[in-house]
């Protein structure tokens, strides 16, 4: 079942009470790492939504928003695979209808690192989280530590604002060659895709405290450029976080120090 509008979606919610409801927010282009959410909503909620919708307002750069892709009908086909109970894909109005002005704004946790290189960006993504869960009224949400940054600052909003809402984190899925899922490892040429697992192999280095070797070699390996490799405590845990480009992929991944 695939919903379009925020009163179909409710009336369906409201149809399923008093079941529990889990969401899983994506940006669609599903891959296993999404699935591995869908997975565990389903073994922990009675009805699990799949939010899918490429939030325009968490895009700071037009042509990362025009190339993100959009995959829908094979999304759906692999959601029903999983026992799916509602796809939400809302068109970009009906999230932002006319008039729209209202934007949440996280400040501490969402500044450095992702929030330094992409500015906007965690605004874009806790407004559209806050209006999801509002529209979905689930009561369990799951993200994924890929998104470590991310999941931090959901995680914070949700504290602030006493949303009525759960959030689980989920580990990240790997490639066997170490390469983080990704939406985005798509786009990668193939030549580009043998390049990638030097991400993290580089942040195995790093999180032995050689930060500089890290760097250096994700960018003999053949990167463009490094946004940022660092060890960082966001959330009250030490992480090594990365963000480094290739092939005109901006790739980012994490992993515990
Ligand atoms: O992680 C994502 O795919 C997006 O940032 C999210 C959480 C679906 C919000 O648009």
């Amino acid at each position: 079942m695939i919903l379009r509008t925020i009163s179909d979606l409710r009336g369906v919610v409201a149809g399923w009470r008093p079941a529990t409801v889990g969401v899983v927010p994506t940006m669609g282009a599903l891959h296993d790492g999404h699935l591995s959410l869908v997975r565990a909503a389903k073994a922990e909620c009675d009805r699990v939504i799949v939010t899918i919708f490429v939030n325009p307002t968490q895009f700071n750069n037009p042509d990362d928003l025009a190339k993100y892709p959009r995959t829908e009908e094979s999304d759906a086909a692999l959601l029903a695979g999983e026992g799916v109970d509602a796809i939400f894909a809302p068109r970009p109005e009906e999230v932002y209808p006319q008039g729209f002005a209202t934007t949440v704004s996280v400040s501490g946790v969402s500044e450095p690192l992702e929030g330094a290189h992409r500015p906007g960006h965690f605004d874009g993504v806790a407004t559209v989280v806050t209006k999801l869960f509002g529209m979905t009224r689930a009561d369990r949400a799951y993200f994924g530590e890929k998104d470590w940054q991310q999941l931090q600052v959901v995680r914070r909003l949700v504290a602030d604002l006493n949303l009525p809402i759960e959030i689980v984190g989920c580990p990240t899925l790997r490639e066997p060659d170490g390469l983080a899922m990704s939406s985005r490892n798509a786009r990668l040429s193939p030549e580009a895709r043998a390049k990638a697992p030097a991400l993290y192999r580089a942040m195995q280095v790093a999180r032995t405290g050689d930060l500089d070797r890290a760097r250096a070699e994700i960018l003999a390996a053949g990167f463009e450029s490094i946004d940022y490799l660092e060890v960082a405590d966001l959330g009250g845990v030490r992480r090594v976080l990365v963000a480094a480009t290739l092939d005109g992929v901006r790739l980012i991944d994490n992993m515990a120090v």
